[in-house]
């Protein structure tokens, strides 16, 4: 069920073979990284040395995983590329759209009630095309990937930016956007720009109360929320030896809260370890064929500074229990020294919650390490200041746990257990306790604590930790609790320190499940017929995009966005998640974040053709149902955040043709081309101020769309006087082929049936 052997076989044969010719080519040894990023080129053996954080090249990873919330577009997409089955091995997990209010079994019957549309869909849709698919409560993406489908020296793809979290079991796992997903499950090349590397040395080993959460906390604090954009980080050294495989992931996991493209580790005893006590002894035994291909080579570690772009150190001996908040996982504080901060701050120091769990660490060894922080609350009769949510990462934990007493320990405390799912994580959260704006401090061992992200209030002041800190956080109810040095009074009036974390790395007795919530998909699916209520609010079918032509002439100015307009000025998130997997009721978000350069309004625009003022998307409807074409003009980095393909496919819908900008941000730019439409920059960009906002836009040479060659477009301005503008683009003949035929999905098809 969990992974082909044979498939994993074939991969490390390649890598041998590709890995040798790689250091051949590239001329000198090679980090874990490239010998992963050079073995699934999709070209096959490597024959050019990439430069890094330049060249854009094409990939085939050997996996792809979807969770619930993104897996809607990127199937509904799918379906339209006209294929029976995948190209490659992938799964599908029901973990964002769950709700946590009272526990496990009431909160995952509600969500099944009231998402139960989607999860049909997805399940159905996931049966037909040859996708596993986990069901709701069986545990959240990334936990599960690492527990069934991650291994040494493979690459994979997930539409949700946490799947770097495989990187624990020494993958190259990248999140991406629903658009790439759908090229590579239809077979396509999957394309990335090659990462710079940084190398992260640990030395020493973990001790006392630090735990594999404070490395990478420690190491947000160094390279900020920004410092590891572009690039993989590489960790290695004894240090990293002496950590656990979960451990690994979950340092992995918050590297995208660093920005890195992915993180991971070499191929060691911890991870052989791993894939035995999860039922993958084939894998290991395989990957000890091939040991160090699936390591960086000798002499790069023995001098990291001569491969990688930058290294950084870190002793664990001496490395210290970090709380990193309040909203923005960076601001890295020592446990000890929080108080005065806090107060200086105006941070509440009254803890209300201690949430462990979420995919960055909610592990055996995570849950057994917290409970023996829980266990001396209820031995030394010290009780919780603090309420506990707990949520485990997989029904097989969670199983697991249950078996070998450990969530007892937490009921013990009166902790809620919610279902195995992210929760609060994603603001899936409906507190009891408090409502509305309310400041108050909580503290979480997830990963992300930006405002809002827990339970939709922006004065949630949230921490992260440790799972451990967090339960000795919460017990005590104060942020500036040290239980390295403090002491807790318990019921009889005694203070009591607090005994070291223990925990166990992998359950003694084995992990055990009785219902994974795994469903294999059916060897032909094809008698299966996808439908989708036409009255639905959360799902509608897609129709292709019709191409938008060579002669494009009467266009109007829809918006001149001012200033930054990024994925979330296009399409924003929050409520709107709901229509995911709606293209026409996501469309009224299209925009509406956007400053119009004319009278610097949101979502205040004219519509040219009565003159009034009007929100973006109705005016955008009003042109679309009036048959004009509109254009988007906007600044720098147009489209910079996400990789939501949302924030393409809702203009493409609503009519929009071409958006021409100073500079794209180049995944925007990507996306906006495989949705069949022009996608241009300014070739001067002065001329951004030429246009008007009652322009009307004719294309003048768009019969004449090839490589390399401007196109050129007249402003018609109110009083009839013109601008002729030169815009550029960065179109192959392969995306134009996309244009012409409406899309990049609408030509697969075709190539299908030809
Ligand atoms: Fe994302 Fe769920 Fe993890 S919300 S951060 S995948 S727990």
């Amino acid at each position: 069920m969990a992974f082909d052997i044979d498939m994993i076989k074939k991969v490390y044969e390649d890598m041998t073979e590709r890995v040798d010719k790689a250091r051949e080519v590239v001329g000198k040894p090679l980090t874990l990284s490239e010998k992963i990023l050079y073995s699934h080129l999709w070209d096959g053996n490597p024959n050019t040395a990439f430069v890094r954080g330049k060249d854009y090249v094409n990939f085939a990873p050997d996996r792809i995983a979807l969770q619930d919330a993104t897996a809607q577009m990127a199937l509904l997409q799918f379906m339209q590329a006209g294929k029976p089955k995948v190209a490659v091995p992938t799964t599908v997990h029901c973990d964002h759209l769950i709700q946590a209010k009272q526990g496990a079994v009431p909160d995952l019957k509600r969500a099944n009630e009231t998402s139960s549309e989607v999860f049909d869909f997805l399940a159905s849709v996931s049966n037909k095309y040859g996708i596993g698919f986990w069901k709701p409560g069986a545990g959240i993406i990334h936990q599960v990937v690492l527990e069934n489908y991650a291994f040494p020296g493979g690459m994979m793809i997930g539409t949700d930016s946490h799947t770097v979290n495989a990187g624990g079991l020494g993958m190259v796992a990248i999140g991406v956007g629903g658009a790439d997903a759908v090229d590579v499950m239809a077979g396509m090349a999957w394309e990335l720009k090659f990462p710079k590397l940084i190398g992260v040395k640990l030395t020493g080993s973990l001790n006392g109360w630090t735990s594999a959460k404070d490395v990478i906390l420690k190491v947000a604090g160094i390279l900020t929320v920004k410092g590891g954009t572009g690039a993989i980080v590489e960790y290695f050294g004894e240090g990293a030896k002496n950590l656990s495989c979960t451990g690994k992931g979950t340092i992995c996991n918050m590297g995208a809260e660093i920005g890195a493209t992915t993180s991971t580790f070499g191929y060691d005893d911890s991870m052989e370890r791993y894939l035995r006590a999860t039922d993958r002894s084939d894998i290991a035994d395989e990957a000890n064929k091939i040991r160090e291909y699936l390591t960086g080579d000798d002499e790069v570690y023995a001098s990291p500074e001569t491969y990688f772009d930058q290294v950084i150190e870190i002793n664990l001996d001496t490395l210290r229990p970090h709380l990193n908040g309040p909203f923005t996982p960076d601001l890295a504080t020592p446990v000890g020294e929080l108080g005065p901060k806090a107060k200086a701050n105006g941070w509440p120091l009254k803890v209300d919650w201690g949430l462990i769990g979420s995919c960055t660490n909610s592990s055996y060894e995570d849950l057994t390490r917290a409970a023996s922080i829980a266990k001396q609350a209820v031995d030394k009769k010290i009780k919780p200041k603090s309420d506990f949510g707990i949520n485990p990462g997989s029904e097989q934990i969670r199983f697991t746990a249950e078996r070998d007493g450990v969530l007892k320990i937490f009921e013990d405390l009166d902790a809620t257990i919610f279902t195995n799912a992210c929760g609060p994580c994603i603001g899936q959260w409906d507190r009891s306790d408090r409502k509305g704006d309310e400041k108050n401090t909580i503290v979480h061992s997830f990963n992300r604590n930006f405002s809002k992200r827990a339970d939709g209030n922006p004065n949630t002041h949230a921490f992260v930790g440790s799972p451990e800190m967090v339960a000795a956080i919460a017990i005590s109810g104060r942020l500036d609790f040290d239980p390295m040095n403090d002491t807790l009074l318990n019921e009889d009036g005694e203070e009591i320190k607090l005994d070291e974390p223990h925990g166990l790395e992998l359950p003694p007795l084995g992990f055990d499940v009785k219902e994974s919530g795994y469903v294999e998909p059916l060897e032909d699916g094809s008698n299966i017929n996808i439908t989708v209520s036409p009255t639905s609010e959360r799902l509608q079918l897609l129709t292709p995009f019709t191409p938008l032509g060579n002669n494009i002439t009467g266009a109007k100015l829809l918006i001149k966005a001012f200033g930054k307009c990024t994925t979330d000025h296009i399409s924003m998130a929050g409520p709107w998640l709901r229509f995911r997997g709606h293209l026409d009721n996501i469309s009224n978000n299209m925009l509406i974040g956007a400053v119009n350069a004319f009278g610097k309004k949101t979502n205040f625009i004219k519509n040219q053709l009565t003159g009034e003022y009007g929100g973006v998307p109705d005016v955008a409807r009003a042109y679309k149902a009036a048959g004009v074409k509109t254009i988007v003009v906007g600044d720098h980095n147009y489209g910079e955040g996400s990789s939501r393909e949302h924030a393409a496919m809702e203009p493409r819908h609503l009519g929009v043709a071409a958006v021409l900008v100073k500079s794209f941000a180049r995944i925007h730019e990507t996306n906006l081309k495989k949705q069949g439409m022009l996608g241009l920059t300014f070739d001067k960009e002065s001329d951004y101020d030429l246009i008007q906002e009652d322009d009307t836009i004719n294309f003048l040479d768009l019969d004449a769309f090839a490589p390399d060659k401007q196109l050129t477009l007249e402003f018609v301005h109110a009083d009839g006087s013109k601008d002729v503008i030169k815009t550029n683009h960065t179109y192959n003949q392969a995306q134009i082929d996309w244009y012409n035929e409406g899309s990049a999905l609408n030509l697969i098809k075709k190539e299908n049936k030809a």
